[in-house]
């Protein structure tokens, strides 16, 4: 069967030909000819696929009618008929939900592909729904993977930001997790619809990023020759994500300041302004509070921003996501239909200890290096031999080559000193000896300045 359609027609003789017409094409068609009989029709059920109807009924508005039988069913496509000259009620009737109208006379091939059309519309729509269902509901943080405590109170604080509308600051190291937090956010909020634009704001020349974000009108500048929109109208009725926004130069830091606060931006080169509707989303690695102490960072836009925070945590911080996040990265890397590689006990001891200061994309890196080198079902310490050249770390040096206590506390020392920038006291006080003991450890004092 091809569909059920309920034609409603006053006319019993028209009713009738509409009705034999799409039985004739395999329809099943039940002809009536009042709206009351309509709707008893719709209720004893089979549910139409189609709903055909007049739109000017002698006993009452088929308008009333259509929207009192797409009342349970607002999907179900109603085609009206109306008379020659009656457009204007045919357009209302479109406006009010109808799928299309036919204007009376019409032929009835004509009637017979709106009502494919209407029937392959329905179908598509159920079908949509159906897909709809079977999908597990999404959650849209769940690609920020980490089972810790810390993944799991920043997936819930990332949901909480997303209901909001005001600006979110995205903080946190390099590799973190930053951009990926600034996607979650936008899919977690109303405006997932919407688009997401990221701008990248130490990948823009300075001389470019005013056009780039705000667009310019024809003839701005040479070689302007057809205007165009910025990234910030690109991002309307949706995230604009700026990420890196602390190498944003001054001079723009005050441009965005003024399109956040008026919610409008002008191109270069116009004279009027464009509403715009976005939710900034911003990133940086770097200690804002410095940038603005140093006066390379706006302190009005600073504050603007700085409403929501959500700092992303190093990797060396919550290390309990490690085994879970290396598992994944090396599935990731493994090619389609091959098993991936397990982490060895030893490698992961390595992984576990490793510094990562390039946070997850470091581990990723080396999961992706690791999958291809190791050539087994099992990832081996030597397999990550690489980590060792920037671990900075003398313990893990230790782990690895079994040093003398001796030279191992030499080599703690030096590193430490190394952190504290050649600061003696700073690094005899980390170290939590005096600073002779130091000099002593250290051997002879050598001609090395001290920054004390
Ligand atoms: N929690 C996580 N779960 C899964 N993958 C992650 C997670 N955090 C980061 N990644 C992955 O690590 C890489 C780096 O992440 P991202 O680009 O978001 O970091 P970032 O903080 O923006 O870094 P940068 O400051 O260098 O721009 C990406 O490939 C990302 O998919
Ligand atoms: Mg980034």
């Amino acid at each position: 069967m091809r569909g059920r359609i309920i034609v409603v027609e006053d006319d019993v003789a028209f009713g009738r030909t509409l009705a034999a017409t799409l039985a004739e094409e395999g329809y099943d068609a039940v002809p009536v000819t009042t709206p009351e009989q309509g709707i008893e029709t719709i209720d004893a059920g089979p549910p139409p696929d189609v709903v055909l109807t007049d739109l000017r009924l002698k006993q009452a508005d088929g308008l009333a009618f259509m929207e009192r039988a797409r009342e349970g069913d607002p999907d179900l496509p109603v085609l009206v008929m109306t008379a020659f000259g009656s457009i204007a009620g045919a357009l209302d009737a479109v406006r009010r939900g109808a799928f299309h109208y036919l204007t009376k006379p019409f032929k009835l091939d004509e009637m017979l592909l709106y009502v494919e059309k209407a029937v392959f519309h329905r179908r598509l729509l159920m079908e949509h729904a159906r897909l709809r269902r079977a999908l597990p509901a999404s959650d849209p943080t769940s690609e920020l993977l980490g089972q810790g405590p810390a993944m799991q109170q920043l997936r819930a604080l990332v949901a909480r930001c997303a209901a909001a509308e005001a600006a979110v600051l995205v903080r946190g190291e390099s590799g973190t997790g930053k951009e990926l937090v600034a996607r979650a956010l936008h899919r977690a909020s109303g405006r997932a619809g919407g688009p997401f634009v990221a701008v990248n704001c130490t990948a823009i020349p300075e001389s470019l990023m005013e056009s780039e974000l705000f667009g310019y009108e024809q003839g701005a500048f040479t070689g302007a020759q057809r205007g165009r929109r910025g990234l910030v109208e690109d991002a309307s009725g949706g995230t604009l994500f700026l990420d890196e926004l602390g190498d944003m130069p001054l001079p723009l830091q005050g441009k965005l300041l003024r399109a956040l606060q008026s919610g409008a931006v002008r191109r270069v080169g116009a004279t009027r302004e464009v509403k715009v509707d976005v939710r900034v989303v911003a990133a940086t690695h770097r200690n804002l509070e410095d940038e603005v102490a140093a006066g390379r960072f706006r302190e009005d836009l600073y504050w603007r921003l700085n409403v929501l925070v959500v700092r992303v945590p190093p990797l060396r911080e919550r290390r309990e996501d490690i085994p879970e996040l290396a598992a994944r990265f090396l599935a990731r890397a493994t090619p389609p239909g091959g098993s991936p590689p397990r982490v060895g006990r030893e490698a992961l001891a390595l992984l576990a200890a490793h510094a990562w200061p390039g946070n997850v994309r470091e581990l990723e890196n080396a999961m992706t290096r690791a999958a291809v080198l190791c050539g087994s079902g099992e990832v081996h310490a030597a397999d990550l031999d690489f980590l060792g050249g920037f671990t900075g770390s003398p313990l893990e040096e230790a782990r690895r080559h079994l040093p003398t206590l001796a030279s191992l506390q030499e080599e703690y020392i030096r590193h430490v000193l190394a952190h504290t920038g050649g600061n003696r006291t700073r690094a005899a006080q980390i170290l939590g000896v005096d600073a002779s003991t130091l000099y002593r450890r250290l051997g002879p004092a050598r001609a090395e300045p001290t920054v004390d």
